[in-house]
């Protein structure tokens, strides 16, 4: 079978690093991948490249695909990948909004009963500002459409709320994403990510995780793309995972269906575990990165093989079997990122640690794998215990070299205080 898949980060590459297992794959596209990917072809067209990737595919005999990234999610490249007989999973634009759109996300949950957080959309700067005037602070300002991940401001005074919804509705900070804007209420306690399996008819969540988002130790600096993950989310019990099955998860998908809008995919539940129960901060239309780097690892049962079941509606009569162990992956990052960093320098990697390493941002020239981006890439163990991945991957990282190498070294810590508490 041929594969091809939308991507090009490290979360791409632990989606193929796990559709490899699959003995019946002969050949994995990326789309446009990376220099790092060894175990597929990568081809360099760009994942928002709907009409490249349509002929590309329609030249290279693709069996079934993987559409990975929010954007070519949202631009509908899984219905027009459809659309031309080739099966894929994702979801389909229609249902992908639910990523796409803060507005339609947040108005979804209002008119289901799904926890989340208070709020107001905005459509007029002069609107929000006034609303602002007497809101309650810290408050969160989120630009309704995709923005890079950077769409979110939580303010912490009503002057930076102010100059957030200036920036986002009048100076045309995020383009259209910008113009329309949410205002919420701000939440506290432990945040979770779950991702999971869902084909419209049952959902299946694979295991919890604990991102780091910040870009210092303790949780200190500016916000990243996700600087580690950890997997099992000690703050995630039993009884937490039963509560967010029943008030959220499936109430979720029965929402989602009940306006014509059926999501097949991954889904991805961004909740925070409130005084007051769980809350929804945020839905995604697909893999979560990092913690797909850490979840896929722990998935037992065959990738390809679920990802076949969602599309065909088939997931309930489908093993989707997590490994009962600890997973830890630590981002290696260049130097200044997420701002300013420099590119080119050369990575090494030992062959022994080669199958746990997804790689992000480098590039292959003349034979030799460059740095290429913010994040570089990303280590993960497996084991028995939470502290015993850690160290493991904390021992890998000091195996991988590249000069300007960043990372955090409390990848994990929180989640120690927490599960020695929980
Ligand atoms: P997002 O880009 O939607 O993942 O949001 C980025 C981060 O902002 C989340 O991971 C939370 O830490 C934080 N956040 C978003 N919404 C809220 C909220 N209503 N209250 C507190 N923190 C929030
Ligand atoms: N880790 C957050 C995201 O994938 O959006």
């Amino acid at each position: 079978m041929n594969i091809l898949v939308v991507g090009g980060g490290g979360r791409e590459h632990a989606i193929i690093k796990k559709i490899k297992e699959n003995p019946d794959v002969s050949t994995i596209y990326a789309l446009p991948g990376n220099g790092g990917m060894e175990e597929a072809v990568c081809t360099g067209i760009g994942a928002t490249d709907i009409e490249g990737i349509k002929n590309f595919a329609k030249n290279n005999q693709i069996d079934f695909a993987v559409v990975a990234p929010d954007d070519p999610l949202v631009l509908g490249c899984v219905d027009e990948l459809e659309a031309m007989g080739i099966p894929c999973f994702g979801p389909e634009a229609k249902a992908a909004i639910i990523e796409g759109s803060k507005v339609f996300s947040k108005n979804l949950m209002k008119k289901y009963g799904i926890p989340t957080a208070e709020y107001e959309v905005f459509t007029e700067a002069e609107a929000a500002l006034k609303y602002l005037e007497t809101a309650p602070i810290p408050t969160v300002i989120k630009a309704d459409g995709l923005a890079l991940g950077k769409g979110v401001i939580i303010a912490e005074s009503r002057e930076d709320a102010m100059t957030a919804v200036r920036e986002m509705m009048q100076g045309g900070k995020f383009g259209k994403s910008g113009e329309r804007v949410v205002i919420e209420e701000f939440l506290t306690g432990p945040e979770v990510t779950v991702l999971s399996f869902t084909d419209g008819n049952v959902v299946v969540p694979m295991v919890s995780s604990m991102d780091h988002k910040r870009a210092g130790d303790n949780d200190t600096g500016l916000n990243t793309g996700g600087m580690g993950v950890i997997a099992p989310n000690p703050y995630y019990t039993k009884a937490i995972a039963e509560e967010c099955m029943e008030k959220i998860f499936m109430p979720t998908i029965n929402a989602m269906n009940a306006e014509g809008r059926t999501f097949k995919g991954c889904l991805y539940f961004g909740l925070m575990l409130t005084p007051n129960g769980p809350k929804v901060i945020e839905y995604n239309c697909r893999f979560g990165d990092p913690e797909t780097q850490v979840v896929l690892p722990l998935l037992e049962s065959d990738l390809l093989t679920i990802m076949k079941a969602v599309r065909e509606s088939k997931l309930s009569e489908t093993e989707v079997k997590i490994r009962n162990e600890h997973a830890c992956c630590v981002i290696m990052a260049s130097k200044g990122y997420p701002e300013s960093y420099e590119k080119g320098f050369e990575i090494s990697i030992p062959a022994e640690i080669k199958d746990k390493v997804y790689v992000a941002g480098a590039k292959l020239s003349e034979g030799k794998l460059l740095t290429n981006g913010g994040r570089v890439l990303g280590v993960t163990e497996k084991a028995d215990s939470l502290k015993e991945a850690i160290d493991k991957a904390y021992a890998a990282v000091e195996k991988i070299h590249f000069d300007n190498a960043y990372y955090r070294h409390d990848i994990g810590a929180r989640a120690m205080k927490a599960a020695a508490e929980v």
